[in-house]
């Protein structure tokens, strides 16, 4: 049978059917790619894939990005620095294996606190709880498409200050001295509106709320002006909510969408692991033809 791509939703995400992520063709990719840059958010149900066959389906989008400095740093599968763990779970010691706890974590762009983020980033699930723990994607170009007029004047040549302080548990990073003021904070300056480099479409580019910062405004002007598009964000028409089960992979475009994640009950086991791709350049700002 041969590869299909059905829209999860009108706004964002697709999920691949009849592929077999361990033994891909040059030419299955080569419509997972198309499809990933049309929807954004890819779901594979069913694969089998080991620590080092999720390297090299993770390879063939391009060179690998290590992963996320987190709240007890970089947390890794022995011998795969590439791979990051999302989980809960306490090793022998009592330490987490992982990152990000069972708590909720917050819409977020994936390092978009850094100058050049991740073009891309993907989840493998190992382990899942039985409620709980859906993770949300949010299509950042719908987002745009929808924003009023007026709105999309008042933010389209700024640049918003993107935070690096915490990550999206509401953990400080590892080594990171805490701040809520955006001027102090690490992080990064990215366009608000940022044009997709295939394309060619815009996406509003927000990466997260907490310290965020829109230039050349007052802090309450800025702070004013994140809320009203923010609303945008947690509306669910911009939304595909996905409820994990083992086996499942998702892949999303960083530059085009963001993404959250429900609480779950702590005493259940919830073991992910993910890696991340390199951005092969830093976000441009769109420019809408005259
Ligand atoms: C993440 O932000 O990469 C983690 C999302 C999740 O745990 O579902």
């Amino acid at each position: 049978m041969s590869l299909t791509v059905t829209p999860l939703t009108a706004a964002v995400g697709a999920e691949v059917a009849n592929v077999d992520l361990g033994s891909l063709s040059a030419d299955a990719f080569a419509q997972i790619e198309r499809a990933w840059n049309r929807h954004s958010v890819l779901l594979f149900r069913g694969q089998t894939l080991s620590d080092d066959g999720l390297l090299a389906f993770s390879r063939r989008f391009g060179e690998l990005d290590p992963p996320p400095n987190q709240e007890r740093g970089r947390q890794s599968p022995p011998g795969y620095p590439d791979i990051y763990v999302v989980s809960n779970v306490l090793n022998d010691k009592g330490e987490p294996i992982g990152a990000l706890g069972a708590g909720e974590a917050v819409w977020h762009t994936d390092m978009s606190y850094l100058d050049v983020p991740p073009d891309a980033s993907m989840l493998y699930a190992l382990e899942i709880p039985p409620a709980g723990g859906n993770t949300y994607f949010c299509g950042m170009q719908a987002v745009w498409k929808a924003l009023p007029a007026d709105l999309k004047a008042k933010v389209a040549s700024r640049r918003i200050k993107h935070d690096g302080t915490f990550n999206s548990g509401g953990y400080v990073r590892q080594g990171v001295t805490p701040t809520d003021d955006p001027h102090r904070a690490p992080g990064a300056w990215h366009p608000a509106v940022c044009v997709h480099p295939v394309s060619g479409e815009p996406a509003l580019y927000l990466g997260r709320r907490r310290n965020a910062y829109v230039e050349g405004l007052t802090p309450a002007q800025s702070d004013a002006l994140l809320d009203e598009l923010w609303r945008f964000v947690d509306a669910p028409e911009f939304a595909y909510a996905h409820r994990w089960r083992v086996g499942d992979l998702v892949v999303w475009d960083n530059r085009s969408t963001m993404h959250r994640r429900d609480p779950f009950d702590n005493a259940a086991r919830r073991v992910m692991h993910r890696t991340q791709i390199k951005g092969k350049r830093q976000p441009r700002s769109y420019v809408a033809a005259a």
